[in-house]
């Protein structure tokens, strides 16, 4: 039997206790060979003990039905156990038990054939009623609970929307386990009687109590306070559940009560009607999709197109000779569903009034903004939009360097001033980091030195980046905030709508640490915190400003604002993306231009079904999206842990941890990785609460230098062509697996299928290889390991971009359109031309962006001075795709002539 420590999560422990136990169970009643009676009989006895301790927090099978289970056991009804093991085993499974109640006593055998749910067509499964279960959290006998659990049930009507069951735990500790343990839990209903601790010692179980916060000193409690607590903290750790609290104390002493997200107050224990409507309700409101309803309303209603869209009902094609089978392909709905109109219960999304109003506000309810908007083009518009809206020409924006792209083109569009943050460099990988607090505060001081303060407008970072490492938003904001108390930040979370969804992540979302800004700047501790930090330090004192972490003022503005791209990281078809908005001043100084902005960038015909993914997408977080991301970050944990202790790949193949990839002045909790062999799990959150950066453990980078390929070709000739594997990014010597809330176990499994057979075929390679072959490859592994040329900083802009030499800023939109003239423009071929006009002292101005692939962001932008490092990593980054350039004409670079510089054959001929 495996160990706890051999689980990452509680429930995967829980599910492979259930399976070894039905395993065990058959085993002991069929007696094939293996094992003894007496050894089958102590692994079932673990198992038992294990499950003991889960059980209480799951409606399926219950505690009476497990107990009843161990009974069977005790009395050796062997056969009897092992159909109500396998039946309840295989309901957790296939999720049976979501649908009908399973009878687990032999004599009901007749409804077996009714176990595989894989036989449910897609269409019977969307009509039965989906199922949550609710946690009741009171201290109650074994009679009181089960006379509970009952009067809510009988409370059920053949025509309620969903049904559920109950799950009795007794204290404010059980009810934090039960929701972070039990997915299925939608909402929770506190009565008086709750008591404090937990009689749980499990530390996998108990470890969910850390998610709460360190700083949460519930101990100090009095009794009457454990149930408004408990409403605040269960919208810290999982805000989307509704919570009820049944009281008997008065309505003024509750009034006074912060309750977090407590939907209603009961003060009738018996009124089991009213709550259970409450809690239909409650879910009600997340399940209701506006939009998509109202399109698949559209859909039916018949009507006459005398307006653009032949495709719309599918009309264009019915008729067709030579697209049928187009209709054919998606199916009649996507064309019933196919509009150009914006009424007939539609809406707008240039101009909501509608459903698409209505869904973004549940958008903006589920990830924590104050205005939400949807964007049909991705996240390229979505940041486009942003910084149109809030930047004008001229002011001073900081952006890392290497964020996306569609960064630097909205620097063009709005005119910023641009300073570059370098990120840290992590040359071993060829890959760039994220952008320390040091080099963020050190350039805002230089700028206040200069007078400029005034000017800084935007702090632009990617969170988290492609390599998944993630900032510790509320810090940098908070020290932004300490120097420049209106900076306006945007989080590019491209890659990061899914953090939302679960306690660990979420803190590090830059709409939850707006939220958290917003609450703190509020309190008296805010101020004498600031009150403290003006006495101690000297807030002109540079020096003491980069070497203490600052303190925001009380009078600090929030202003915030997340692109996120829904369709990378949750359901949404391809381009659905989120703006969310987070900003204090929004409504008084933003919402005219960034109108003006949504409509620069937004089509007047955007997609509806787009749209209506959306829509649906966040139903799914608002009511799963905490089970589907705990189960993508298992499904990465366990990926971390094949690869790392198979002892084929360890010869050619290396996962990168925290230690790799985040250097360790940025680790102030000390945790190099999520999984070593030797002690097993970290619990991420002793990192993910302190340190400067973390790592995404959803995503794993391998390094693949030891294969002798690089990063490119193991993907497309080895992962993709052979394995039908599809991977993204790339570097040098590393290849990135992202896992997503679709990812399953067993696509984990093929991967390290696949890569133990590409070893396995290394090693017999080498075995066969002659001295020459084995010479060469080693070759080729050391190039790819040890000669990777050093990863260069942005240089500088050009000093005709400039607005002077004391600060970094540049003018990339002045640059930019002074190439659109040919005549300002010339070529200097890589192969020599360069280097050599370097050598001669001319400085050479890249007139155009010029972006490798991979690694995908610019190496030069237009203005930029070319380096001789920025021309050795061009050369030895040896990737076949450099957009920008061209390799028959050479690097594109301003004339010196265009910059204003005169060469020294005009200058003599001039003079
Ligand atoms: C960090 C980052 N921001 C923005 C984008 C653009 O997103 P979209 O593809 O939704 O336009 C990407 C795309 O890869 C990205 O990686």
């Amino acid at each position: 039997m495996k160990t706890v420590s051999d689980h990452y999560s509680a429930v995967q422990m829980r599910s492979d206790s259930w399976s070894g136990l039905q395993q065990t169970t058959s085993e002991l009643v069929r007696k094939p060979t293996g094992k003894s009676a007496a050894e089958n009989m102590k692994l079932i006895s673990d198992y038992f003990d294990a499950l003991s301790v889960t059980e209480e927090y799951w409606a399926f099978p219950g505690v009476h039905a497990f107990d009843a289970m161990r009974r069977l056991f005790d009395h050796k009804k062997f056969e009897d156990l092992e159909f109500s093991v396998r039946r309840v085993a295989r309901a957790l499974s296939s999720g049976a038990y979501r649908r009908r109640s399973i009878p687990l006593d032999r004599e009901d055998k007749d409804n077996e054939e009714h176990d595989d749910e894989a036989l449910l067509s897609p269409e019977a499964r969307a009509l039965s009623k989906p199922y949550f279960e609710i946690l009741v959290v009171d201290s109650l006998g074994e009679q009181q609970s089960r006379w509970l659990r009952k009067s809510i049930h009988d409370m059920r009507r053949t025509d309620d929307a969903f049904h559920y069951e109950s799950v009795v735990v007794s204290s404010l500790e059980d009810a934090l386990i039960g929701i972070l343990f039990n997915h299925n839990i939608q909402a929770v209903v506190i009565r008086p009687g709750l008591t404090l601790k937990s009689k749980n010692a499990l530390p996998i179980l108990k470890k969910f109590l850390a998610r709460v916060g360190e700083d949460e000193d519930v101990d100090a409690l009095k009794p009457e306070e454990y149930g408004p607590e408990l409403c605040r903290l269960i919208a810290k750790v999982r805000p989307e559940l509704d919570a009820y609290l049944i009281t008997d104390r008065s309505v003024e002493e509750i009034a006074g009560m912060e309750l977090g997200l407590c939907r209603r107050v009961f003060y009738n224990q018996e009124d089991f009607t009213e709550l259970h409507l409450n809690i239909l309700r409650g879910v009600q409101s997340r399940y209701s999709t506006p939009f998509f309803s109202a399109l698949k309303e559209y859909s039916k209603q018949p009507t006459g197109v005398f307006h653009a869209m032949p495709i719309s009902r599918g009309k264009s094609i019915s008729r067709s000779h030579w697209i049928q089978d187009m209709g054919a392909f998606y199916g009649p709905n996507i064309f019933m569903a196919e509009t150009s109109a914006t009424s007939g219960g539609l809406d707008s999304l240039l101009e909501p009034t509608g459903p698409i109003k209505k869904a973004q506000e549940l958008a903006s309810r589920a990830f924590g903004s104050r205005q939400t908007f949807f964007a049909t083009n991705g996240t390229s518009t979505c940041n486009k939009v942003v910084v149109q809206a809030l930047v004008k020409p001229d002011d001073i924006v900081l952006v890392d360097r290497d964020c996306h792209k569609s960064h630097h083109y909205g620097m063009v569009l709005s005119g910023a001033k641009v300073v570059y943050l370098d990120s840290y460099p992590l040359s071993e990988y060829s890959m760039y980091g994220a952008v320390p607090i040091r080099e963020i505060k050190h350039q805002l001081l230089a700028l206040r030195d200069a007078g400029k303060l005034d000017q800084v407008r935007m702090l632009l970072l990617t969170n988290c980046t492609f390599d998944g490492i993630v900032y510790d938003v509320e810090r940098v904001m908070e020290e932004c905030l300490a120097i420049k108390p209106d900076l306006i930040f945007l989080w590019d979370e491209a890659w990061f709508a899914f953090a939302r969804f679960t306690p660990t992540y979420r803190q590090r979302t830059g709409m939850n640490a707006a939220n958290n800004l917003r609450a703190k700047l509020r309190t008296p501790e805010v101020e004498a915190a600031w009150n403290e930090q003006v006495k101690r330090i000297d807030m002109n004192d540079n020096k003491a400003l980069m070497e203490n972490r600052l303190v925001p003022p009380p009078h600090a503005r929030v202003r915030v604002y997340s692109t996120q791209s829904t369709h990378k990281t949750l359901t949404s078809l391809r381009q659905g993306s989120m703006i969310h908005v987070n900003d204090q001043d929004f409504k008084g100084e933003v919402e005219q231009s960034f109108h003006e902005a949504y409509m620069t960038h937004t089509s007047t015909s955007p997609n509806y079904q787009i749209i209506a993914s959306l829509d649906v997408g966040r139903r799914q977080v608002e009511l799963e999206g905490y089970e589907f991301v705990q189960r993508q970050i298992e499904a990465a944990m366990s990926m971390r842990k094949a690869i790392s202790t198979h002892p084929v790949l360890q010869k050619y193949f290396t996962v990168l941890a925290a230690g790799d990839i985040i250097p360790e002045e940025f680790r102030e909790s000390g945790v190099e990785s999520y999984y070593d062999p030797e002690q097993g799990w970290t619990d991420m959150w002793e990192c993910w609460s302190r340190d400067e950066f973390v790592l995404d453990a959803s995503r794993v980078t391998l390094a693949v230098g030891g294969t002798g390929w690089d990063g490119d070709t193991f993907k497309t000739k080895i992962l993709m062509d052979k394995y039908g594997i599809q991977i993204n990014k790339t570097s040098r010597n590393t290849v990135l697996f992202m896992t997503n809330i679709g990812t399953t176990r067993s696509s984990v499994a093929y991967l390290i299928e696949a890569l133990v057979e590409i070893a396995n075929e290394l090693n017999d390679l080498y075995d066969d290889a002659s001295k020459m072959e084995r010479l060469s490859f080693e070759k080729r592994v050391k190039t790819l390991n040890e000669d990777l040329p050093p990863l260069p900083d942005f240089s500088r802009f050009h000093s005709s971009f400039r607005t002077d030499d004391v600060t970094p800023e540049g003018d990339i939109r002045r640059a930019f359109f002074l190439s659109y003239d040919e005549d300002n423009c010339d070529y200097l071929s890589l192969e020599g031309e360069v280097d050599a006009a370097i050598k001669a002292g001319r400085e050479v101005v890249s007139a155009s962006f010029i972006i490798p692939y991979p690694p995908g962001f610019p190496i030069l932008v237009p203005g930029q001075v070319v380096s001789t490092e920025i021309l050795a990593f061009m050369r030895a980054l040896d990737v076949s795709e450099i957009h920008g350039y061209r390799p028959d004409l050479g690097l594109r670079v301003f004339t010196d002539e265009s910059l204003g510089i005169k060469t020294n054959a005009k200058k003599v001929a001039a003079e």
